[in-house]
């Protein structure tokens, strides 16, 4: 009797000592989770981001200039210098601070951008305007995303399957502008000061009886300084400057946490064909930028896998 007494508070007293040890297992588990927690953190909430773990790849993209131009943002002479040669400006310095000075009596004094966050994971779809978008089935794949942005000539009506239906942005010039809704962003891609100007215009009060352009408080313009930057820092200053997508795409890296690019090569021939029309000009290749160098950046970001690069069938 004394010795089965015995065994039982010799059992007890092993289970106490294995619930005590399990817990303590449990405990230091807890604590090393929770160490690694500020290791594992990141610079946003996507299952991957643009810039986490990559230092060199971070340097390139925060050497930028601020991608819009604002009410408090001045650009330095030097840049201004860089971008009136590329549509032969005439006009100064002085008259361009002037008419941007203008620009923000009517847009927003600041970019209507949404800011990084740990807790906020901003996936885009940037959609060029290629031919190989044509039966790709790709639009509800583009529609996923949070921001869209299109640009130029680039319609969804009757190429919904294709490319989508949903656009949150839209970049443009004068001479490639369409009419948007209420709720999309006009990007103006501004080469000249006739650019701003045409801008101004298209909102001015007399013209409030036509058809609006846009929603003026969703307006946004880029910076002539940040066309310079991704000239000389992503294309070594080839070609004459770079085409809409190609600054399209690095401005994505800078409002965007996760990058997928679709409607970006040209075709057999090396001519940048689009999905919604056969291009009468045969020679047309591209222009004042270097195509072909452009799409091997473009390839390359994808090879690192800082972008998905859809290349349609
Ligand atoms: O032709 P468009 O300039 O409107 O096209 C918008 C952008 O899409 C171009 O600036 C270019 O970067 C890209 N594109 C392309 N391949 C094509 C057509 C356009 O990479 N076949």
């Amino acid at each position: 009797m004394l010795s089965i007494l015995k065994e039982s508070k010799l059992r007890c007293l092993f289970y106490l000592l294995w619930i005590t040890a399990v817990i303590g297992v449990l405990l230091t588990w807890e604590h090393t989770l929770h160490s690694l927690g500020p290791q594992q953190s990141s610079l946003c909430a996507c299952h991957k981001c643009l810039n986490d773990d990559d230092a060199g790849f971070r340097k390139v993209v925060n050497a930028s200039h601020k991608p819009f131009l604002s009410r408090n943002y001045n650009i330095s002479k030097d840049a201004f210098n860089w971008w009136k040669k590329i549509q032969r400006e005439r006009r100064d310095f002085s008259f361009f601070q002037m008419t941007v000075d203008k620009l923000f009596h009517v847009f927003p004094p600041v970019p209507d951008v949404v800011e990084s966050s740990p807790d906020r994971c901003r996936t885009c779809a940037v959609v060029g305007n290629s031919g190989n978008l044509k039966g790709s089935y790709y639009g509800p794949l583009i529609d996923f995303h949070d921001v869209v942005i299109r640009m130029n000539r680039g319609p969804t009506k009757g190429y919904e399957k294709d490319v989508g239906t949903k656009t949150t942005h839209h970049v443009m010039y004068p001479t490639s502008a369409i009419y948007l809704d209420n709720t999309t962003h006009l990007v103006l891609f501004p080469f000249k000061i006739r650019d701003l100007e045409w801008l101004l215009s298209a909102f001015e009060p007399a013209n409030v009886n036509s058809q609006s352009r846009a929603n003026k408080d969703l307006v946004m313009i880029l910076n002539p300084a940040f066309m310079k930057y991704v000239h000389e820092t992503w294309l070594q200053k080839k070609g004459k400057y770079p085409s809409t997508g190609f600054m399209t795409l690095i401005l994505s890296l800078q409002i965007c946490d996760e990058v997928n690019v679709f409607g970006f090569g040209a075709d057999r021939r090396g001519i940048w064909n689009h999905y919604f029309e056969i291009l009468q000009n045969k020679k047309f290749r591209t222009g004042n930028h270097q195509g072909k160098y452009e799409y091997k950046a473009i390839e390359q970001l994808a090879q690192f896998g800082k972008i998905v690069l859809f290349k349609g069938w």
